[in-house]
């Protein structure tokens, strides 16, 4: 497991060295309001640079939060929590716990997200699990539910970056999130100050089989 972290934090701090992936110079990307979904999809990419001085207020981030729940879930369980941080002060609080790289990279976002999901719902029918998946369908259900945001705050011209480098124990307490929830991806939420690099994807061959 602690290997597997490890792993994990080395790829993430070279993918910090890429170009693109920190700061590089601005192109100024505009909003994307209006554009296709194919344009939002491909304007989207985890955003490690953000201007200075945005703002943004709680109707705009209700309205992404509102888009959220247009998503599917296990038995309509709707089990993903958000905890929005908006104050100066607990933006400052969440940013001390996602880690140096996370924090640098986000230091002008003006907006945190937790996200977090109910636990023993998704997945689960009278209080057992349904299959071997377990809670994994909370999981599930929530990433589902952070596509849609991200994808919104695109559309809206704003960018994102999901981050799974968090210390839980510590939001848990800033934020007050129960035990009864699994504290899944923080993301930050901003204007971004550069235009990223995408990352290379694979082969698509490599990623599905047709039968
Ligand atoms: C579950 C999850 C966790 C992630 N955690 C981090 C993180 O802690 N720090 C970071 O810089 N990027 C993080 N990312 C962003 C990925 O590195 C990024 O999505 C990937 O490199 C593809 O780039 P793109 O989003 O620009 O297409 C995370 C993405 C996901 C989906």
């Amino acid at each position: 497991m602690k290997r597997t972290f490890s792993l994990i934090a080395a790829a993430f701090a070279a993918l910090m060295l890429l170009p693109g992936c920190g700061s590089s110079p601005k192109s100024g990307a505009p909003a994307a309001s209006g554009s296709s979904f194919d344009e939002i999809v491909a304007s989207r990419r985890s955003v490690r640079d953000y201007q200075a001085g945005t703002t943004i207020t709680e109707a705009e981030v209700r309205a992404l939060i509102a888009t959220t729940q247009e998503a599917p879930t296990w038995a309509n369980s709707q089990t993903t929590r958000y905890y929005v941080a908006m104050s100066e002060d607990k933006v400052a609080a969440i940013k001390e716990h996602i880690g140096a790289g996370n924090a640098r990279n986000t230091a002008n976002a003006p907006v945190m997200i937790v996200s977090t999901f109910v636990k023993g719902q998704a997945g689960f029918g009278r209080g057992e699990q349904v299959n071997e998946v377990g809670d994994g369908w909370g999981a599930y259900d929530n990433g589902l539910s952070n596509a849609y945001l991200i994808l919104k705050a695109r559309e809206q011209g704003f960018d994102t970056l999901i981050m799974g480098m968090r210390e839980s124990d510590a939001l848990r307490q800033i934020l007050g999130i129960p035990q009864t929830e699994q504290v899944m991806a923080v993301i930050s939420l901003g204007k971004r100050a550069s235009d990223p690099r995408r990352p290379d994807r694979k082969p698509i061959d490599e990623i599905v089989k047709f039968f």
